[in-house]
């Protein structure tokens, strides 16, 4: 009788071998020691988007999120302040809060009912000695960050101090969508079979559109890679149409009281908190993700007062991206679950008196991101059974997968980095 034998991976000597412009080596989908790296090198050392304000707009309301082994509370509290914990008791480490959201008035542990307000302080612990101090053991405290309505978390002690630069730069372009006070419309969580690097991977490129989003892609200008100089003379009057609705996009975004920048911006590769920011005109009706850019939706978002809006995407490293149309806005994350299964959650958000059934039919307003999701994850479930297989190299990107080359860069970048100031050496 014979047993199968896995040699340990050497992730220094895969990182220091990655050739630029290709996809990665199969370990990188499929070993374990490599999913506890990037949960340890990625996910517990970085920012990263976790919920949006308006799921917990009033005090005491809350959502865990799980991320790898870290369970994580994100609450308001009773000065309206977003905070993160650790969802684990100070006592003996019992788990506090087992349901995904709810809200409450204090934190009460299950186990001995140790109770914490919703700031983290500890205010009841029954049989302690007199000596006992309280303020010692209050729940352990997450960095937290809120961007226009966009809730951030690092897990780590000291984190990447570039945030407040990337908040700056973002917040003039979420601001007019009011996103802190917005409804939550639907939140959908679908598992993907598929490393998380592969989902973030199929997200930073279009190359698959035209064939593989056939709802999505009639509201956008089929001119990706596209210029009026080296465009085929049958994709002209495209072009000039898409330039029109660019420059009326752009008086849009002047006319108001304050400029909001339209320029797109792009840093996706050398800083921790990777991003890139791009506001573009919808094709169509030209106003949201409904067939051919129609509304989804009869309220606007915030202080916009436009319907032809355009699309503002956002892409953050390592986990996100955003879209922000006049009538709502759709926010992604994904979180990974083992090294060939991720989370990729959807949530959906109108203005705050958009009532379902009279403004939006929620049906159609989430119809083409959830027909999108499902086709993106099939793909997702394609590529993982690809790169597992002992046939598998390396392939190629496409001048037009630059984003892709761009997360993939980023990762190495990020993953050497860490395995240079840690003693980790590995499995
Ligand atoms: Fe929480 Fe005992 S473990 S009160
Ligand atoms: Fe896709």
């Amino acid at each position: 009788m014979s047993s199968i034998q896995t040699a340990p991976v050497d992730v220094a000597s895969l990182v220091k071998r990655r050739t630029p412009g290709y996809s990665l080596e199969t370990p990188f989908y499929t070993d374990q020691a490599i999913f506890d790296l990037d949960m340890a090198a990625i996910f517990a050392k970085h920012w990263l988007f976790c919920a949006t304000e308006a799921e917990i707009p009033d005090p005491g309301d809350y959502v865990v999120v799980e991320i790898g082994p870290h369970s994580v509370i994100i609450t308001r509290d009773d000065d309206e302040d977003v905070r993160a914990f650790r969802n684990v008791c100070r006592h003996r480490g019992a788990r506090l809060l087992t349901d995904p959201c709810g809200s409450v008035g204090n934190i009460v542990c299950p186990y001995h009912q140790w109770t914490y307000r919703v700031d983290g302080d500890l205010i009841f612990a029954e049989g302690q000695p007199a000596t006992f101090d309280r303020a010692s053991f209050g729940l352990r405290p997450i960095h937290t960050r809120t961007v226009g309505g966009l809730v951030f978390i690092c897990l780590d002690d000291n984190p990447p101090d570039d945030f407040d630069e990337v908040a700056a730069v973002l917040e003039p372009y979420l601001a007019p969508f009011d996103l802190a006070h917005a409804k939550v419309a639907h939140i959908d969580d679908f598992e993907e079979a598929g490393n998380w690097k592969l989902t973030m991977e199929n997200n930073r490129e279009c190359l698959h559109c035209d064939t593989g989003h056939p709802e999505l892609v009639t509201a956008y200008f089929p001119v990706f890679n596209t210029t009026l100089e080296n465009a085929h003379p049958r994709m002209r009057p495209v072009i000039e149409r898409y330039q029109a609705a660019n420059d009326a996009l752009a008086r849009v975004c002047s006319m108001r009281d304050y400029p909001l920048p339209q320029d797109g911006r792009r840093d996706l590769e050398d800083r921790a908190t990777g991003f890139r920011v791009l506001h573009l005109p919808l094709d169509g009706a030209g106003t949201s993700f409904g067939v051919n850019g129609q509304a989804v939706c009869t309220k606007l978002m915030g202080s916009v007062t436009e319907p032809r809006f355009g699309d503002l995407g956002i892409h953050l490293q390592p986990n996100t991206w955003l879209h922000f149309c006049s009538d709502h806005a759709v926010v992604f994350r994904v979180l990974p679950l083992a090294p060939d299964k991720c989370m990729v959650r959807t949530t959906w958000l109108v203005a705050p008196d958009a009532e379902e059934g009279v403004h939006y039919d929620l049906d159609a307003l989430t119809q083409v991101w959830r027909a999108t999701n499902s086709q993106d994850g099939a793909f997702v479930g394609l590529t993982q059974q690809g790169v597992q297989d002992p046939g598998y190299l390396p392939g190629p990107y496409s001048t037009i997968e630059d984003d892709v080359d761009a997360f993939v860069t980023w990762y190495i970048n990020r993953i050497q980095r860490y395995l240079e100031s840690t003693s980790y050496v590995g499995v």
